[in-house]
């Protein structure tokens, strides 16, 4: 080490080797970095300088919208690495000296597009865009970075750090695939055909003079720089994959040369920046700054600064410091610097273990098994081995194997003084761990394995891929021969996620200690293991009982493992059952595969073609703008709530003085001072917009601060203290229902034949009660709500553009707050980045507290929500309690079904009424049900209010019948799928509702996909399977739905357009609905170029706005092609019917010669498109009616794989089947079911919301604990069904809606229940081993912990009894 400097010699080394200029190159451009801006990360700085490319879907590492890659020159190897990372996350000093490239920085709409960018546009690998950019950069580093083509493992590895909440993912895979190596063979020798002395150029990973000394005539040496003329703009449309390389951005020249130097700047609040490139300039700094923060990858401290506001005044980003990044192959094993990077880690373990002894790097393989499963790529990248350490998470997923493996940790203090710490010893308390604060982590050393020592990591997370564990651990067993037996000499059983830190289970490491390795020990340990971690009832995280068996589970996985090494040695005790043997597998995807099957009806010149999206190509350059990319305008200020933090309380007081005197603030706002109403609601007037005197739920708007940035309005809002008087809370449905607390006129009933005397009567030989909890979903959008508003005209006139489903609303909400009438009040909406309903009503009143301060200073304010606040506040899928009685025959025919069903509709009405009747109206599904009554109501809860979201009721109504059709099935010990055939609906049978079923497609569609899924050789293959598999269990399920097309309030079944013709022969569209990713610009754009019988090229749809089509209705019910094509279809048909007499008289070589003539005539060449619905009306007095236009039919068929003993899944094969009639667009239809599809399955087996309710008593009441991707998880790219099959029924026209199709959004969704239902056959096959076949509650979301907890076997019984099921927020 040496000594240490003297202060006064180290601040003159500190002076003399600080950068005189912070300088960075984005996309190929210098830039200077001022001093003053370390409190910025790289995606804010990159967003003001105008590249909003770059997208905010979370700003904490979990959603990847915010990938850039970023080049630097690794000082040691001399190489140029390049990596994605996140932007969000990356304080923008820490990439100091870099080459940051961004989606503008590949490609663009004007100068050609990057083949990746091409690729994913034409795969229709971009639904509404925002989270596209990120998987651009996800997919160009991970080309930039490889020496050969990557495989498609390695892609899908690569984009699991990226969601997705539109596509499903397919077409992403599909997109990238192409560049995919498919033959290994070809890379084992170097094919580029180099001889070992040519240069490869670090930046273009090509042979090239640029990195080449070269001496000139006086002698001097200077390094030759790549041409500049490369980074001219090429279109890459036509050329070959070859040539693209070379034009690629290079790694500008000057960060070649530049010496890596300290950096010392400052940012707001007094926050200073430290950069030092050398240990003992460390140390000074920690000795000057006792209290100074070592960063490396700031993916800990970065989400304790933003998401927990802790300040930490001096950081010092030690990435660069040498010292802290070796990594030493030893004799006795591997040093690994503090600040190593987890990617390059992940590197290193590959190469020992490709290079040793395979006993002796047991641990490294474990150590690299976990890391397989440890966040995304981009976190990867960054992340550092000694920041996770230190971090001391009690869920970190290393921490318990350096424990187990051994680890020793180096540790030095500021005088350089250094003292080992064995692993083991390190982690004190909850994230509190022996390192003095004048003390630093230098190194991490990993001894090799000895002869029979086996190191094996576990982890169980929620999703897994890309998730914290839920317990982890890592354990080590050391045998050694005695008496010609295997004892154990050494182990180490060590876990996370079972107390406040990683722990030792000592007592279990001190019984297995010289006993022999046999089932003996093996039970005695799991004896001792219970007694020895305990986790008690209300241990903060919940799932006692899960986390607990899986301590046990995680114990016999090891014991099985290491007895399976064992086999075939000597004295080894007999071998593990083959059936056995498939839960120690590791884990790995095989590829993703999917067919898309479909026929084209073509119909004019676009109608019925596979389009791509018409935005997709400004989508995947990054140029598609969304609400917060619009540049603000000038004087412009940013809006923060102040929200309540109670579920239910009065407000005493409000203090706002110190909030006032905060940094930028200009306003603060509440309900006194809203000049209009304070009233609103979108149906029901029943909410305020800024709670003044009594507080319904956490999350209710207080009031608005408005400042000039974001950060600045949200630290003023912080800073504003209320003082509440709590009053009692309801916070679920089951205390709703105990304390009669309902929305007011929500009781509704819907009867067909006489339920009770069918009860009564003889005909029924069985009867059953259950009930049947279905659990909320959030929205997940990409992109968070925005609204920009501002007023023009001194003032009296408001526009916003604003991410809304319903503009209409905004506008009818601003009006009515500001007292305005709605004519002078526009809202317009560009494009919004998804919103499945989430932006339906609920964005509504963010738009509303926007406008306060904007018209009452008359600046324009933007408002656009964090992630965390976006979840707590806007309201999700409604959760649901269903309680039924169904009578049915022996044979399976349902004759009485006696159903109450409830919603949790929160605060305030909002669309709950709505959302209700229709899970009334499909909880038949698809069946013929002689006697019904269902009666329903809508809960009041101090929960945010519920809303829209996709099938909008009609999933949970259909989930609940599946429910009892799946227990009738179980109660007769027959098929599920033989009472569902028996129980179809046909043509003719009339609904509970009234209304008549015609032209059903629903048995031609079954069966077909009976027979293209091999149903039922499937079924024998999975039991099978079963049979030969005692902890791994397959399931097979195969579902039918039907969902009814139109709004079922009547009228909002009406829509608007408008069709401008030009004399160049260009149609410009507009009409009522908004585009939001589901391709409706295009089906529309298609129907108009058809009619015209021109290109689709031809027409334009720019934007929707209130001040072009009036009183539209929201985008939403899945019908917005069928109204609005047929809208536009009426405005085309008027202009065509003016321009007829002209056409006729002339023969026109082209529209635009017809268009120009018709000017000419003086014909108007615009018109207004109208249509409504007609045929439909539901009388909720009589409870009859036709609330549908038709029925959109479908059915799925799943099988799934879980794990029994942890409760892993993965789906083995999906395959889903519509009727779509002739489709409008089948390609875009196509991509409406897979990512419905794979919504859907997020919503039945991954995503749970956790409430602070009686259930989760960790959680302060009322507050939503799931509020960002960190906690809160949708499928990732690896959810995806590993076959993924999707068809659409040929030769089916529907003859209710525009040119024969039907409609898509919202029908497939309910399908990815036949993958829960999977799952619980899966199930059904495990509990049969240990004799139970009775029928078993199993409610959604079916996490890890649900089917763990169903698989009942002896590692669960210790905790809970048979019928157990977890606790959900309903
Ligand atoms: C999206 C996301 C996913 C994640 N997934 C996982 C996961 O799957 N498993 C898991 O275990 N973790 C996970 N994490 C947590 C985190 O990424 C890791 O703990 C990471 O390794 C921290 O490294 P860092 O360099 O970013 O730490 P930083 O945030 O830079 O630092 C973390 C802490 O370590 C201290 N520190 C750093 N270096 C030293 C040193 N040399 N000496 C003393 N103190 C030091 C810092 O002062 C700070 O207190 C995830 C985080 C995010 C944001
Ligand atoms: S915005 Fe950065 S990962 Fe989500
Ligand atoms: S296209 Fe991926 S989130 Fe919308």
């Amino acid at each position: 080490m040496g000594s240490m400097l003297s202060e006064k010699q180290m601040e003159s080394v500190e002076e003399q080797s600080e950068l005189k200029e912070a300088i960075l190159y984005v996309n190929g451009v210098r830039r200077v970095l001022p001093d003053g801006l370390a409190h910025l990360t790289l995606l804010e700085y990159l967003r003001d300088m105008g590249l909003t490319g770059t997208k905010l879907g979370c700003g904490e590492g979990g959603c990847g919208a915010c990938t850039v890659m970023i080049s630097y020159l690794d000082q040691s190897s001399k190489k140029c690495v390049h990596l994605a990372i996140n932007a969000c996350l990356a304080p923008l000093y820490s990439v100091e000296g870099m080459h940051v490239i961004t989606v503008e920085g590949i490609g663009s709409c004007r100068y050609g597009l990057h083949p990746i960018q091409e690729s994913l546009a034409n795969s229709h690998g971009s639904q509404c865009g925002f989270c596209t950019p990120g998987f651009v950069m996800s997919m160009y580093a991970l080309l930039r970075s490889s020496k050969k083509p990557p495989t498609e493992e390695d892609i899908k590895e690569n984009l699991a750090g990226n969601l997705c909440r539109c596509t499903g993912y397919r077409p992403i895979i599909d997109a990238f695939r192409v560049f995919a190596r498919t033959d290994d063979a070809l890379y084992t020798i170097r094919s580029s055909g180099l001889s070992s002395s040519e240069f490869v150029c670090p930046s273009t990973g090509k042979p090239c003079s640029c990195g080449q000394n070269i001496k000139d005539d006086e002698g001097t040496t200077t390094r030759r720089i790549c041409n500049s003329d490369i980074l001219k703009p090429v279109s890459y449309s036509d050329i070959d994959g070859a040539a693209y390389t070379s034009k690629e951005l290079i790694f500008p020249p000057e960060l070649l040369l530049r010496k890596s130097a300290a950096l010392f700047l400052t940012g707001s609040n007094g926050l200073k920046w430290h950069r030092p490139v050398s240990l003992q300039h460390v140390l000074y700094i920690k000795t000057k700054y006792p209290n100074a923060k070592l960063v490396v990858g700031n993916t800990e401290v970065g989400i304790e600064t933003r998401l927990k506001s802790f300040h930490y005044p001096v950081l010092v980003h030690v990435a660069h410091v040498p010292e802290l990044n070796k990594l030493n192959i030893k004799d006795e094993g591997l040093e690994i610097g503090a600040s190593v990077k987890l990617s390059e880690l992940i590197n290193v373990l590959k190469l020992v273990v490709d290079q040793r002894a395979s006993f002796q790097t047991s641990s490294c393989r474990a150590i690299l098994e976990q890391l397989k499963w440890f966040a995304g790529t981009q976190i990867k990248n960054i992340a550092s081995v000694g920041g996770n350490i230190c971090t001391a998470s009690p869920i970190s997923d290393l921490n318990p194997l350096w424990m187990a493996a051994g680890a020793q940790f180096h540790i030095s203090d500021c005088r350089g003084n250094i003292r080992i710490c064995a692993a083991e010893n390190f982690f004190m308390d909850y994230r509190k761990v022996d390192l003095a604060s004048n003390e630093i982590l230098l190194f991490v050393f990993l001894p090799w394995n000895s002869r029979y020592e086996f190191v094996k990591a576990f982890k169980q997370a929620h999703r897994r891929d890309d998730d914290i564990a839920i317990v982890n651990a890592g354990m080590r067993a050391c045998l050694a021969e005695k008496d010609q037996k295997w004892i154990v000499s050494d182990a180490s059983i060590v876990y996370g996620g079972v107390a406040p830190y990683s722990i030792s289970a000592n007592e279990t490491k001190k019984f297995l200690l010289g006993k022999y390795w046999n089932q003996e020990l093996f039970h005695g340990s799991l004896e001792v293991l219970e007694k020895d971690i305990i986790l008690k009832d209300e241990a903060p995280g919940g799932m006692v009982e899960f986390r607990k068996s899986l301590i046990l589970s995680f114990f016999f996985k090891f014991f099985l493992w290491v007895s399976h090494q064992m086999d075939g040695l000597p004295w080894s005790n007999g071998t593990v059952p083959a059936s056995y043997l498939s839960t120690i597998k590791s884990f790995h995807y095989p590829s993703t595969i999917g067919r898309q099957d479909y026929e084209i009806v073509k119909r004019g010149t676009a109608v019925g073609a596979p389009e791509v999206h018409l935005s997709s190509t400004l989508q995947v350059t990054g140029e598609a703008e969304y609400t917060d990319d619009v540049p603000m305008p000038p004087n412009g200020l940013h809006a923060a709530l102040i929200l309540s933090k109670k579920p239910h309380a009065r407000i005493l007081a409000i203090d706002d003085i110190v909030a006032k005197s905060s940094p930028g603030f200009a306003g603060i706002f509440f309900a006194k001072h809203v000049p209009g109403s304070n009233m609103v609601g979108p149906v029901v007037i029943d909410e305020e917009l800024f709670a003044s005197d009594v507080v319904t739920c956490v999350g209710q708007v207080i009031g608005v601060v408005v400042a000039d940035t974001h950060e600045n309005a949200k630290h003023a809002a912080r800073k504003v203290h209320i003082q509440y008087e709590e009053l009692p809370a309801v916070l679920s449905i089951e205390e709703a229902i105990a304390s009669n607390s309902f929305h007011p006129e929500t009781e509704r009933c819907l009867r067909k034949g006489d339920v009770d005397l069918c009860f009564l009567s003889s005909q029924c030989d069985n009867i059953i009660e259950g009930e049947v909890q279905v659990g909320g979903q959030e929205h997940f959008y990409l992109e968070p709500n925005s609204s920009l508003v501002w007023t023009i005209d001194g003032g009296n006139e408001v526009h916003m553009i604003s991410s809304t489903q319903a503009p209409k609303k905004h506008q009818q909400y601003v009006a009515r707050v500001l007292g305005l009438p709605m004519s002078k009040v526009v809202c317009k909406a560009k494009r919004v980045g998804g919103g499945f309903g989430g932006k339906e009503t609920r964005s509504a009143f963010l738009a509303a507290v926007a406008a306060i301060p904007s018209y009452l200073l008359n600046r324009p304010v933007k408002i656009t929500l964090d992630r965390d606040i976006d979840m707590m506040i806007t309201g999700q899928r409604h959760s649901f309690l269903g309680k039924y009685k169904v009578g049915f025959t022996k044979d399976g025919k349902i004759l009485a079904l006696d159903l109450k069903i409830f919603n949790n509709g929160g605060n305030s009405l909002d669309l709950s009424l709505a959302v209700l009747e229709r899970a009334m109206f499909h909880s038949d599904n698809v069946y013929e049900i002689p006697n019904v009554r269902i009666k329903g109501m809508v809960c009041f809860t101090n929960l945010p209010s519920n809303t829209a979201f996709r099938g909008f009721g009609g999933p949970q109504g259909m989930l609940i019948a599946e429910n009892w059709i799946q227990r009738i099935s179980m109660e007769l010990k027959k098929s599920p799928e033989e009472i569902r055939e028996m129980n179809f609906q046909r043509d003719g049978s009339v609904l509970h509702y009234g209304q008549k079923i015609e032209n059903s497609t629903l048995e031609r569609l079954w069966k077909e996909l009976k027979i293209s899924s091999d149903f039922l050789a499937v079924k024998k293959e999975v039991e099978r399977f079963n049979t030969h598999n005692r902890w791994v269990k397959r399931g097979v399920a195969i579902i039918p739905t039907k969902f009814g097309i139109s709004f079922t309030a009547k009228f909002m079944n009406q829509a608007g357009a408008l069709v401008h013709v030009y004399t160049d022969g260009t149609v410009l569209v507009t009409h009522g609905g908004v585009e939001m990713g589901q391709g409706l610009h295009t089906k529309v754009a298609q129907v108009a170029a058809s009619s015209f019988n021109i290109p689709l090229s031809s027409v334009f749809i720019s934007e929707t706005s209130t001040d072009k089509v009036p009183n539209a209705s929201p985008t939403a019910a899945s019908a917005s092609s069928d109204i609005y094509g047929a809208a536009v279809l009426d405005a085309c048909e008027q202009i065509k019917a003016r321009m007829e007499p002209i056409a006729s008289k002339h023969n026109f070589v082209s529209f635009a010669e017809l268009a120009s003539a018709c000017y000419m005539e003086r014909i108007d060449l615009s018109a207004h498109g109208f249509y409504r619905t007609p045929d439909i009306g539901f009388d909720w007095g009589a409870g009859k009616g036709t609330p549908f236009k038709y029925f959109t039919y479908g059915a799925a068929f799943a099988e799934v794989e879980i794990d029994t003993l942890v409760g892993d899944f993965h789906t083995r094969q999906a395959d889903v089947i519509l009727d779509l009639g002739f489709p409008l667009n089948p390609a875009i239809d196509v991509g409406q079911i897979e990512g419905a599809f794979v919504q859907g399955l997020g919503w039945v087996a991954l995503e749970e919301l956790k409430w602070g309710d009686a259930a989760h008593k960790w959680i302060p009441a009322g507050c939503l604990y799931t509020c960002g991707p960190g906690s809160y998880k949708i499928p990732s790219i690896n959810d995806v069904p590993l076959k993924f099959n999707i068809s659409l029924l040929k030769g089916a026209p529907n003859p209710k809606a525009i040119h024969s199709s039907k409609a898509v959004g919202e029908p497939p969704f309910f399908l990815a229940s036949a993958v829960f239902f999977a799952i619980k056959d899966a199930i059904r096959a495990a509990r049969a081993e240990v004799g139970l076949s009775d029928w078993f509650c199993l409610d959604n979301p079916a996490t890890p912990e649900r089917i763990r907890m169903a698989c009942v076997d002896e590692f669960t019984k210790p905790f809970i009894d048979s019928i157990f099921h977890p606790k959900l927020s309903v």
